[in-house]
């Protein structure tokens, strides 16, 4: 037959084209669909973005040495942590200002989250407040503290927090200020009205001392008994995000406090280094006693396979779902979710490992080429 359709295929393509099947694909959609300054500030990171890429990278560096003939017929990625049951070991690091990347902000991730099994921790810098975030969410999410300057206003936050129903506190201790940030300066880049926080407003602005380089809004002067007070006023599990060493990592636990090891997605200190090579130190220093959860370009399963493998308790993603937001509300929000549970299936799958806890670093060799 001279029929020109003779040659298309008669079983329809697995995914249409054009459906984005990665994280990078997402990335891509959302760069298209946001205007340049918003794409610059949620992609961009401090100085020259060293530690932007070393986040990435660090996962090439390392190979995986799959074990085969192990006889599983299943993976199971149920992730248990502090009393939340996730699909997977996946979480929603905070990300400020979801009203930036879609009209209905910070109610659309919760919602995509939850579709998906997974968990949003809201940020302190919301654009919608802890109570309408609370009230729209169908499973356990976390919130994510700034101290503020005024203890009474902190512990104000954290107490609607855990009212509204939050889990856990997770206190952000790697931003006593922000990072120098060249993309958003070149862009004279501030945040819009529907950009603004929402849990602050009217809250006083204290005046800025220090040359300039404070935020009113976050207090530099945070202390490890800062935390152990805000354990006793928040009634909850805290973690302490943003540690980069093992000796602070030892401090955090303890005093009982969950370890989040994170350097903000590389936009506070360039050429901090990549949180991949902080895991193994920490997870010897923390030895079991409290959880460590690790976040900075995970971009893939095997990203996720490979953090798990040298002993983090969980991971997050920062940009990606982000990018799900911006791109599709949230349905976006969960299929970015969604890809990366199925990668990350896949990557146990072919590794040999059926759970979680079959996940061990022998699995990990150095590769130095990437
Ligand atoms: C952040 N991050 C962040 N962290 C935090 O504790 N409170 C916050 O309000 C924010 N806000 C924020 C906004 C945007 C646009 C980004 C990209 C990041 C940092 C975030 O929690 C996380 O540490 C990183 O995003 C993780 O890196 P990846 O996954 O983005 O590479
Ligand atoms: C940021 C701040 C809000 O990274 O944490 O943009």
């Amino acid at each position: 037959m001279n029929d020109p359709d003779s040659s298309a295929p008669e079983v329809p393509p697995l995914v249409p084209s054009g459906t984005p099947l990665n994280l990078e694909d997402f990335r891509r959609a959302a760069r298209v669909a946001l205007p340049a300054p918003v794409f610059d500030y949620l992609e961009g990171g401090a100085a020259d973005e060293h530690t932007v890429a070393w986040n990435e990278q660090a996962y090439r560096r390392k190979a995986l040495a799959p074990r085969v003939l192990t006889g599983h017929t299943g993976v199971d990625t149920r992730c248990s942590l502090f009393g939340a049951e996730l699909e997977s070991p996946v979480l929603l690091a905070p990300t400020a200002a979801h009203g930036l990347f879609h009209a209905d902000g910070e109610i659309a991730t919760v919602r995509g989250a939850a579709d998906a099994g997974a968990l949003l921790t809201l940020s302190t810098f919301s654009s919608r407040t802890i109570e309408e975030v609370g009230a729209a969410a169908r499973r356990p999410w976390w919130f994510q503290l700034y101290v503020q300057r005024d203890r009474g206003l902190t512990a104000d936050l954290v107490r609607r927090a855990r009212e509204a129903g939050a889990g856990v506190c997770v206190v952000t201790v790697d931003t006593p200020v922000t990072g120098w940030r060249e993309r958003d300066l070149r862009n004279g880049f501030a945040l819009p009205s529907h950009g603004r926080p929402a849990n602050l407003a009217g809250a006083p602005t204290h005046a800025v001392t220090g040359g300039g380089i404070h935020d009113p809004r976050i207090d530099p002067a945070v202390t490890w008994d800062d935390l152990e007070w805000l354990r006793g006023v928040a009634g909850l599990p805290v973690f302490a995000k943003g540690i980069q060493r093992a000796d602070d990592a030892g401090q955090a636990a303890e005093r009982g406090l969950g370890v989040w090891i994170s350097n903000h997605g590389g936009r506070n200190l360039d050429t901090a280094r990549p949180t991949l090579d902080v895991l193994p130190s920490v997870v010897a220093r923390v030895d079991g006693r409290v959880p460590v959860v690790l976040d900075g370009g995970i971009r893939r399963g095997t990203d996720v396979v490979k953090a798990i493998a040298l002993g983090a308790t969980a991971v997050a993603v920062g940009r990606p779902y982000v990018w799900g937001l911006a791109v599709g509300g949230r349905e976006g929000v969960r299929d970015v979710v969604r890809a990366l549970r199925r990668e990350t299936e896949l990557a146990m799958a072919l590794t040999g490992v059926a759970s979680l806890a079959g996940l061990t670093p022998d699995l990990l060799v150095p590769h130095l080429s990437a």
